[in-house]
């Protein structure tokens, strides 16, 4: 049996230990142990019927798999690293009723939740969080460790960053790129390529201010990734 534990014990942990569970992970020779999570004051609790066993690095035995549930990409990046030292595997999941075009690829690590789509020739990097419902059109590239929110839309041909967060039902017109580290408030309709590091909202989304910059791999890393599953 294959070990499964989710890197995060908060909202996002639980969604996906409730993704494992609609997946009937155990049918296919996989077992969800527990939570992993820094914060002492959850371990030894139960989050959604599951232990938070305590920090990744005292935990992780080599060669078992790690669910990022962590909605924050700076953070999603530095989980990733720290299964990857301790010879963990970063856990790709395709959850129920996700559409991808045959062509369509994603890094490992990468979370498409309930009804996710990913299109012709889109490509989704490392650790990127395809959230439910979001729609990742045709050629569209998304950066490694980017937060998709559900019901995002990204058009045709649009590029984002790595590292971008977008909220809730934000939109990205067709063709249009949104640099690294940005952050797009829900709702909003990004008509204009964007500079890194930029916190934009609104319809259309305008800059409001910069966010703090963070240290990103390559921004092409996920031209190269393929599907993990
Ligand atoms: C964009 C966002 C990150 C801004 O958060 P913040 O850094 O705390 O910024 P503030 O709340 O100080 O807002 C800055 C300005 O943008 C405005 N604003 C914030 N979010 C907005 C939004 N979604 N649409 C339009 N305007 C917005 C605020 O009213 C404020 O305007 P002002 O300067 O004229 O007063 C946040 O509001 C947001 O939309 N987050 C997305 C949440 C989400 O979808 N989570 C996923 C859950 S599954």
């Amino acid at each position: 049996m294959h070990e499964i534990y989710i890197l995060g014990a908060g909202g996002l942990g639980k969604e996906m230990a409730w993704h494992l569970e609609m997946l009937d992970i155990q049918s296919k020779g996989y077992r969800l142990v527990g939570f992993l999570d820094d914060d002492e004051s959850k371990w030894n609790r139960q989050v959604y019927g599951y232990a938070v066993l305590g920090r990744l690095e005292e935990i992780l035995r080599p060669g078992a798999f790690v669910l990022l549930g962590i909605g924050d990409p700076q953070y999603r990046s530095l989980g990733a690293k720290r299964t990857k030292a301790k010879g963990g595997i970063p856990y790709t999941l395709v959850g129920p009723n996700v559409v991808r075009a045959k062509n369509a690829a994603c890094g490992a690590g990468a979370v498409l939740e309930l009804g996710a789509l990913l299109g012709p020739d889109s490509r989704i990097g490392d650790g990127v969080l395809v959230n439910k419902r979001v729609m990742v059109t045709h050629d569209v590239n998304v950066g490694d460790y980017c937060v998709l929110s559900p019901n995002v839309f990204l058009s045709g041909g649009s590029k984002v960053g790595v590292g971008c967060s977008i909220g809730v039902g934000a939109t990205v017109l067709p063709g249009i790129s949104v640099s690294k580290g940005c952050v797009i408030g829900a709702g909003a309709v990004v008509t204009r390529d964007l500079p890194a590091f930029s916190l934009a909202v609104g319809v259309p989304a305008v800059v409001k201010k910069r966010v703090p910059e963070w240290s990103t791999d390559d921004d092409s890393k996920c031209i190269s990734a393929s599907f993990s599953d």
